[in-house]
């Protein structure tokens, strides 16, 4: 997709803030400082629309951008980090769960891992939650830029194995850096919305 307009709407701590336009939304799910939002300003374009941090736990809330008046990404806080306080963790956790069950114009989840790194327990946990759930998922493996081009399959191997993906799961190599992957990963996403 050609992205010509990308805008922030709304930073969310309740569905009735959700966006009420009904268009299709692809939320962002993973590992709190794995990539997410990155991936979003990389996919879109723009150097910091999402806001991006090297400390985890930047993204708190769920936030909504519109792209192209067609779609939404959501981006929502990352998972395991263990510096967040008890009582906040299972309030975002069901955040991010009833707004995974629940929505209505969720049409898919881009579920980013880090390259570098088997899955974690949290990871296989999400990843198998969708699945349940009948979510569609894209799996992205992000940061390739920093494992030597070499060394790429075998991490991938790593991935598909680590979250038990079928041949047919869509599982996408990708850097946020370099912008490796963005052509395949719009590709992946536009099958998911309707056209
Ligand atoms: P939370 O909002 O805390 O859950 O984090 P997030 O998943 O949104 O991560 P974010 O996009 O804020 O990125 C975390 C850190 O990783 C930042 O320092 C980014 O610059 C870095 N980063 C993200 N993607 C890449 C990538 O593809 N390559 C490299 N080298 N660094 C990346
Ligand atoms: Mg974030």
């Amino acid at each position: 997709m050609k992205v010509t307009q990308a805008e922030f709407v709304i930073s969310a701590v309740k569905p009735a803030q959700y966006p009420a336009d009904a268009l299709p939304e692809i939320a962002l799910a993973g590992r709190s400082n794995v990539g997410k939002s990155s991936l979003i300003n990389c996919l879109i374009n723009r150097k910091n629309l999402a806001r991006t941090s090297s400390k985890p736990g930047k993204t708190q809330t769920i936030n909504f951008y519109r792209i192209n008046e067609a779609l939404y990404f959501a981006d929502m806080p990352g998972y395991g980090f263990a510096r967040v306080p008890k009582t906040v963790k299972a309030a975002w956790g069901r955040m991010i769960e009833s707004y995974l069950s629940n929505r209505e114009a969720l049409y898919g989840v881009i579920q980013v891992v880090d390259l570098r790194h088997p899955p974690t327990g949290d990871d296989r946990s999400m990843y198998s939650w969708l699945k349940h759930y009948d979510i569609p998922a894209i799996v992205v493996a992000t940061k390739a830029d920093k494992i030597s081009r070499g060394n790429w399959s075998k991490h991938l191997k790593q991935i598909r194995n680590g979250l038990d993906l079928s041949a047919a799961d869509p599982l996408i190599l990708f850097s946020a850096q370099t912008g490796q992957g963005k052509a395949d990963l719009w590709k992946e996403i536009g099958h998911l919305i309707p056209r």
